[in-house]
């Protein structure tokens, strides 16, 4: 009762009841009623405002958790977006190295690196690669924000052994997520002191493999200040690591092809250059020709400013400079060099190629002075022996401009230049040995000739010269029909040995004074055919038959041996028989006087259509009269 007190409403109620149930007993019960339900009622009051309190921090506890969970979905959803796009963003820079030309592919790889490094909320993206073999890692591509204030200077190279347990990683594909490098192990401690040296606080880095093999990896680091790395974004920085990986591949086998094709290129040239030196050697072309070739491809293919070969002296040993390309021959042409003098001399003597690649590179004591060094500025020279069948016959001298750096197939090429020079030099000697020889050979053989020409003439008692006149007029009247001049000295041959055949006829029928009976004259006529019998088995006097076989023939045909007739005959035979007659008529004998010049003229026009060839005969007085004398000044 008395808690119920405490509310003066209710005691204001309760005075009110109490004074009426002390007005009657229904009132009494009316009040009493009264004041339990009031009493239920506050009751029920208060459990209705702890009911609605709790409700109401049931649903602010909901809406506190319905919060949390909207923010945790926004997050969630800001995730997804800035995935999204680092998603799209990466696959339109990838599709781009599709088919990216080569000279467009650095500028691609460092906006893929800026894409990778901004999306990661990096102020530098790197590309590193393994190189040599895996023993060194180099810096290909990097990427830095342009809000730093300091730019980073890194190595372009450094070898993998520096960083072990950073290479470990590396080899095990494993990602490396570093928040800050402060907190890297102390097997670390490398890797920490080259960060905090660079000044980089985190570090993100993803390896890049290919076909199974680590290539390199990819480097994310934050400079201006630590962030966290998110797991999530390894993949794509190891899938776009791996597709530049990939282009850059795709690069170097273009590069590789090209050099390829270069390489491939400068061999056919070069081989064609051999080739045509090789055809111009084998055809015999003038040494001139062929050497001026050789040093001009020698400069061409080699890079050489100047080229020159020096043939040796077998019997005095010493060197002289013969043919040049590039430096004025005539400084050098009183120039000698011994055996073993100089480069050139060095390369004779050795028989191997002698070379300087950087004269500079040199001491000034020990530098060549070669004398065609004298002639120019020259950084590098080289001399090769030039030999053939075992012999060294000389040295090819190059003089570069600019340092060299030769690989085999340089020296290879030098080698067969020098080869070949060699066996042009030999050929040309050969071949001039021989033609001299073959010179001799002929010279000796016509002086022969002659002097049986001689002997003829004496058996035959024709006048002294006969046969030495007879011929040189055959050869001006055949010069002057047009008879090459390379035919014209069978055609003397064969007027010098025109009887040669009467060395079968016995002195008897040769020597008769008489006239000769019908069988003597048989004998006598076969001198023509005992020539052909005695020369042509001769293949140097064959060329010079047609004169001692065919010079009785006649133009109308009633000649012998074999009766030809007109044209049938040789010219040569048309020729010589003219010339013969009329030396014949005009020369004495011991037993007539010769003919005047005149009459023998006038004789032999008239049998011009019967004995002789018009045409011939016309040449003849033609040739005999520009000179104004009988045949003997003629001749
Ligand atoms: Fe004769
Ligand atoms: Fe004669």
């Amino acid at each position: 009762m008395g808690e119920l007190r405490e509310n003066p409403e209710e005691s204001r109620n309760e005075s009110a009841e109490t004074r009426s149930q002390e007005r009657s007993p229904c009132s009494w019960y009316a009040s009493l009623w009264r004041l339990a339900a009031g009493r239920l009622c506050a009751c029920w009051n208060k459990r209705l405002e702890r009911r609605i309190r709790e409700r109401t921090e049931e649903l602010h506890r909901l809406n506190l958790e319905l919060e949390a969970e909207i923010g945790e979905r926004r997050a969630i959803e800001e995730s997804l977006r800035r995935r999204a796009t680092f998603e799209q963003e990466i696959a339109a820079v990838l599709a781009n190295f599709i088919n990216l030309p080569s000279h467009k592919l650095n500028q691609e790889i460092t906006r893929a690196l800026e894409v990778l490094a901004r999306h990661t909320g990096s102020d530098a993206g790197v590309l590193w690669e393994l190189t040599g073999d895996g023993g060194t890692v180099e810096l290909r591509y990097q990427w830095f924000t342009g809000e730093l204030t300091e730019r980073i200077e890194l190595p372009a190279t450094y070898p993998v052994n520096l960083f072990g347990w950073w290479m470990d990683r590396m080899r095990a594909f494993e990602p490396i997520l570093i928040s800050s490098v402060d907190a890297l192990p102390d097997e670390a401690s490398p890797e920490r002191s080259a960060f905090q040296q660079l000044g980089v606080h985190s570090v993100m880095a993803v390896p890049v493999a290919s076909r199974g093999w680590l290539k390199g990896f990819v480097a994310l680091w934050a400079i201006r200040a630590p962030r966290d790395w998110e797991e999530d974004d390894v993949p794509l920085v190891r899938l776009a690591g791996e597709a530049l990986s990939s282009a850059l591949e795709r690069q170097r086998s273009e590069q590789h092809v090209r050099r390829l094709n270069s390489l491939l290129e400068k061999r056919i040239q070069r081989l064609n250059a051999l080739r045509q030196i090789d055809i111009c050697i084998a055809t015999g072309m003038d040494l001139h020709v062929s050497m001026g070739m050789l040093l001009s491809q020698a400069r061409e293919q080699l890079g050489a400013a100047s080229a020159a070969v020096l043939l040796l002296d077998e019997e005095s040993q010493t060197l002289g400079y013969t043919f040049s390309e590039g430096v004025p021959l005539q400084s050098l042409e009183q120039t000698r060099l011994k055996v073993g003098e100089q480069f050139p001399g060095q390369a004779v003597l050795t028989g191997e190629i002698v070379r300087v690649d950087d004269i500079e590179t040199l001491p000034a004591a020990s530098r060549p002075r070669s004398p065609a060094l004298r002639c120019g500025e020259f950084r590098a020279c080289c001399a090769a022996p030039l030999t053939a069948r075992g012999k060294v016959k000389g040295a090819l001298e190059l003089l570069f401009e600019e340092p060299v750096s030769p690989d085999r197939e340089w020296l290879d090429y030098l080698a067969m230049l020098a080869s070949l020079a060699g066996i042009a030099i030999d050929s040309h000697r050969l071949v001039s040995d021989l033609q001299q020889t073959n010179r001799e050979l002929i010279a000796a053989y016509d002086a022969t000739i002659e002097g049986w020409s001689r002997a003829l003439d004496l058996r035959d008692r024709a006048t002294w010269g006969h046969s030495d006149r007879v011929a040189s007029l055959t050869v001006r009247v055949a010069r002057r029909l047009g008879v090459p001049e390379e035919d014209l000295v069978h055609i003397r041959r064969g007027a010098l040995l025109h009887d040669i055949g009467k060395m079968a006829t016995p002195d008897t029928i040769l020597l008769k004074q008489g006239k000769m009976t019908e069988e003597e004259s048989d004998i006598m006529e076969q001198h023509t055919t005992h020539a052909y019998e005695m020369l042509s088995p001769i293949e140097f006097l064959r060329p010079a038959l047609d004169i001692p076989f065919c010079h009785h023939e006649r133009w109308d045909g009633s000649g012998y041996p074999r009766g030809l007739k007109g044209e049938e005959i040789p010219l040569g035979a048309r020729v010589f028989a003219v010339v013969d007659v009329f030396d014949a008529l005009t020369s004495d004998r011991p037993y007539r006087s010769g003919w005047s010049r005149d009459k023998a003229l006038e004789h032999i026009c008239a049998l011009a259509g019967s004995h002789f060839d018009p045409r011939v005969v016309e040449a003849f007085m033609q040739e005999l009269l520009e000179h104004g004398g009988g045949l003997r000044e003629a001749a």
